[in-house]
């Protein structure tokens, strides 16, 4: 009994220190920021160049009719939901024939309210679909069968409308018809592209246009998410404009809470490991990344807008 007052009281305190000491790291980050931004500070930031321009205009196509024909009825062996789901192609070059794929879940309920999460898995190559989707924050898990979904209790759109992008192009279902494209692939383009993604895509969905905007991902998606983010505020700022409404980003080093199933496919190289100890090791890893994924959380919820 007192064992689990302590406890309780100890989860309570860190998530207290853990929200205060967030609001300072969220002030420590800007300050990073800005000062990383000044021309003089000695830092490279030639990795933004490329990312500043954007040409808005000429890069967004009329998308008239398209999120209907993109809705999905239902997927291959999936149970019956009441929320609704989309995917399809989004164009980012038409003279390359560069397109992205996306799969989107609305929220369960209270979709006009909830915000809109951009979800991005690392590699680089990892499909957004085939792990986030369906191995860890997506609406549904793929039975033993290979045929059949099942719910999943944790799905992330209990929360969030949430956006699942295959990126950049040559993962998952995403393509280019420019065979070089696949050569001269690089983290400016990712978020190049992932920026005219977004525009388009809320030109398709225009609904979700001021709605608040987040991007998660993990792995090396902690290089794509900030990226992206530098890319939208910057043609914020430049434009004068909120043409994407983002508050707050996260990144973490897997999504682990969704399912220890995840921490064997990441670990399944290591085969000289006895199964055993593998198991044991996964499921302290599972353990040790919820702890962590818990103060992420925190972090996320108080995360103040970049300027
Ligand atoms: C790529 O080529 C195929 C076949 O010609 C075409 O159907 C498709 O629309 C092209 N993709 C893009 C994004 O232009
Ligand atoms: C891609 O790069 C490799 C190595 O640099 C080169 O051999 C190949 O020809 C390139 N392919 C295309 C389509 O540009
Ligand atoms: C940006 O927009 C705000 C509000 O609409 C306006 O007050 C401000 O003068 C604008 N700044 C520039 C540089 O256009």
């Amino acid at each position: 009994m007192e064992k689990r007052l302590f406890s309780s009281l100890l989860l309570v305190v860190l998530f207290l220190v853990g929200e205060s000491h967030c609001k300072k790291q969220a002030g420590k980050l800007g300050h990073f920021y800005n000062v990383k931004l000044k021309e003089n500070s000695g830092i490279d930031t030639s990795l933004f160049a490329g990312i500043h321009h954007v040409k808005r205009a000429s890069k967004v196509h009329p998308q008239e009719g398209l999120k209907e024909k993109d809705r999905i009825d239902r997927l291959p062996g999936q149970p019956q939901v009441k929320f609704s789901q989309y995917g399809g192609y989004v164009t980012v070059d038409k003279s390359a024939g560069r397109a992205l794929y996306y799969y989107f879940a609305e929220a369960q309920k209270s979709k006009e309210s909830f915000p809109l999460l951009l979800w991005l898995n690392g590699g680089p190559g990892c499909s957004s679909l085939a792990y986030g989707a369906m191995q860890e924050l997506g609406p549904f898990r793929v039975h033993s069968d290979g045929k059949t979904l099942y719910n999943n209790l944790y799905s992330w759109n209990n929360a969030a409308n949430v956006l699942f992008l295959e990126s950049p192009a040559g993962v998952g279902f995403s393509y280019s018809n420019t065979t070089s494209d696949y050569n001269e692939s690089g983290d400016r383009k990712t978020a190049e592209d992932s920026y005219v993604f977004l525009v388009n895509w809320l030109e398709r969905f225009p609904e979700y246009k001021d709605r608040d905007f987040y991007i998660a991902g993990e792995s090396y998606a902690g290089h794509y998410v900030p990226q992206l983010a530098h890319t939208i505020l910057s043609h914020n700022k430049k434009t004068n404009m909120t043409i994407i409404n983002l508050k707050g980003i996260m990144v973490s080093i897997f999504s682990s809470c969704s399912s220890s199933s995840i921490s064997f496919s990441h670990t399944s190289h290591r085969q000289s490991i006895n199964s055993i100890k593998l198991e044991t090791w996964s499921t302290l890893w599972h353990i040790r990344l919820c702890l962590l994924d818990t103060l992420f959380f925190s972090l996320f919820a108080s995360f103040q807008r970049v300027e």
